[in-house]
């Protein structure tokens, strides 16, 4: 078991919030983006479901500029009750922010429901199972894994494989029907990157052999 220690997946999402800067929230919303308008392509739903998905991806997160008011305002870090409670706000904080801008129902939803686990034991509405809107079953997978393939100031990035194994780990509150097709494209973009290595490597290799 790869494990994070005592703490499960939902404490390290919690953790970044304290700690994650703008920079990087960006970034996140951008691979979350990408992972789910892949998967979405690879589930065959339509063009308009992918756009979509895409841009709830991008802004999924927005509700924690508002939360930020709340968690920042303590003079430290650690993650009591209270901030918890405001983290978990982030998601109907975003559904209002997406909803005041225009974003359509089916965006506004994915977002306000992009923590539900599938075994309801998500937030805010404690859904389950296919209650939750698939967009939404989409983004969890695709948000958990982005984050813990990316470095975080209290630990380093995990590698696709080890993050996938942490995944597993929490099954229960992933969608089958997306997880499964979720890791073979995790495993495509493993081995395109491992073709990637090799072809960067045999260009250095004949650069070096052309030096000589
Ligand atoms: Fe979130």
């Amino acid at each position: 078991m790869v494990g994070l220690g005592e703490d499960n997946l939902e404490l390290d999402e919690m953790s970044a919030y304290l700690t994650e800067d703008l920079e990087t929230e960006i970034a996140h919303g951008i691979e979350v983006s990408r992972l789910a308008g892949r998967l979405a392509k690879e589930l065959k739903l339509d063009p308009d479901f992918c756009h979509d998905i895409e841009v709830a991806g991008m802004l999924h997160d927005i509700g924690k500029l508002r939360a930020s008011t709340y968690l920042y305002g303590g003079d430290d870090d650690t993650l009591n009750v209270e901030k918890m409670r405001y983290v978990r706000m982030h998601s109907s904080l975003g559904y209002e922010v997406v909803r005041e801008e225009g974003y359509s129902d089916r965006i506004c939803e994915m977002i306000l429901h992009h923590h539900e686990n599938y075994d309801g034991t998500g937030y805010p509405d404690n859904l389950i199972g296919e209650e939750i809107p698939l967009g939404a079953r989409i983004l969890r997978v695709c948000d958990v894994f982005a984050a813990l393939t990316s470095d975080r100031p209290y630990r380093k990035a995990f590698d696709n494989a080890t993050a996938v194994e942490l995944l597993i780990e929490e099954v229960r509150h992933f969608d089958m029907k997306i997880f499964l097709p979720f890791q073979s494209i995790v495993h495509e973009e493993i081995l395109e990157r491992e073709k990637e290595k090799m072809a960067a490597e045999t260009v250095a290799d004949m650069k070096n052999g052309g030096a000589v």
